[in-house]
């Protein structure tokens, strides 16, 4: 996160104030301290640490500041833009929230499909603004998919992340292991049906089973909210115009994921679904050179590629008539 954003703006040549989220502030310090070992002059790249009612308002609606990318939820994002508007009209981009479809195609092969269900729900604890958490599955492959992607979630090992063994590690904070905590309640109540995991693990910490539902119904709050956390929701489908209609219809627009050996299916669905980034028999395939960013109320802008250079340069126009220009 630090360099996609830190990259674009210094090759543009700008200074630039860096507010990491107030749970993970170290990593961007560390960072900080590197560029100055690598010879970036002081004052080039700032890191404010910080709450966002507080230092990120400040940015947000400082008078000197040209520019805003922000990150974060699509509730703030909003705010970011208020603030724009309110304060110096300063241009912003916005990568917001997302509840991404992840579809498999009755040709997949199983093993694969299963793998990438577990990377784009569970990778990261599930905190991932792209995590492919509704996973639609074609009813031809669908039993065989159940079965070994729940064999495959409960040899995931949750724990210590320093463990090299380990495959999950807690949640960030308190507030969002209660959080996912209150969606699996939800998930239950509204009528899904658990297949692996739905409770705390450990003796002590924010740490949680990987946790998948079946029955999901498309208007129920685990298929509509954005979890920011280990839990996948299983939807079935008969056709590729209907999986197209249903993944599409959110309100949100930054990734999906199909898994099929078919090409037409694979061309067909990711012109179709509105979503920024669109991954092929793969996840998370982030490269520096491919622009990534959402649709909808996911926010509009890009990182990475040159669309993100473009973020933190202006165009001017400068005319002037020609000594014995027949035009004067
Ligand atoms: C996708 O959703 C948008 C609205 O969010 C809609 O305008 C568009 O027609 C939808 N596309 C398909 C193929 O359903």
């Amino acid at each position: 996160m630090f360099f996609m954003k830190v990259s674009p703006a210094l090759a543009a040549g700008c200074t630039m104030v860096v507010k990491p989220a107030e749970q993970t502030p170290l990593s961007a310090l560390y960072y900080a301290y590197l560029s100055k070992l690598a010879g970036i002059p002081d004052g080039v790249i700032n890191v404010v640490t910080g709450y966002g009612p507080t230092a990120g308002a400040a940015i947000c609606s400082h008078m000197d500041i040209d520019k805003v990318s922000f990150t974060g939820s699509t509730e703030v994002g909003r705010l970011v833009m208020q603030a724009a508007a309110m304060s110096n009209l300063k241009p912003v981009s916005l990568e917001l929230g997302g509840k991404s479809p992840f579809m498999v195609f009755d040709d997949a092969d199983v093993d694969t499909a299963t793998d990438l269900a577990l990377l784009s729900t569970m990778h990261n604890k599930g905190e991932l603004c792209v995590a492919g958490s509704r996973v639609f599955v074609q009813e031809g492959i669908y039993d065989e998919f159940v079965k070994k992607l729940a064999e495959k979630a409960k040899t995931r090992v949750v724990g210590d992340p320093f463990d090299p063994a380990v495959r999950q590690g807690p949640q960030v904070d308190k507030t969002q292991f209660e959080r996912v905590l209150s969606y699996i309640e939800h998930g239950k109540r509204e009528g899904a049906t658990l297949l692996t995991g739905g409770k705390p693990c450990g003796e002590r910490g924010y740490y949680i089973e990987p946790t998948i539902f079946t029955d999901v119904k498309d208007d129920m709050t685990i298929a509509k909210e954005e979890i920011f956390g280990p839990v996948m929701s299983l939807l079935k489908f008969k056709t590729i115009e209907e999986v197209i209609t249903r993944a599409n219809a959110t309100k949100y627009g930054l990734a999906a994921g199909i898994v099929t050996n078919d090409l037409n299916i694979a061309n067909t669905v990711s012109r179709s679904i509105r979503a920024g980034v669109i991954w092929i028999n793969c996840y998370f395939a982030f490269d520096r050179d491919c622009p990534y960013g959402g649709y909808k109320m996911s926010g509009f802008g890009r990182d990475l590629g040159m669309d993100a250079l473009d973020k933190y340069l202006h165009v001017k126009s400068v005319a002037t008539p020609i000594y014995n220009s027949p035009w004067l």
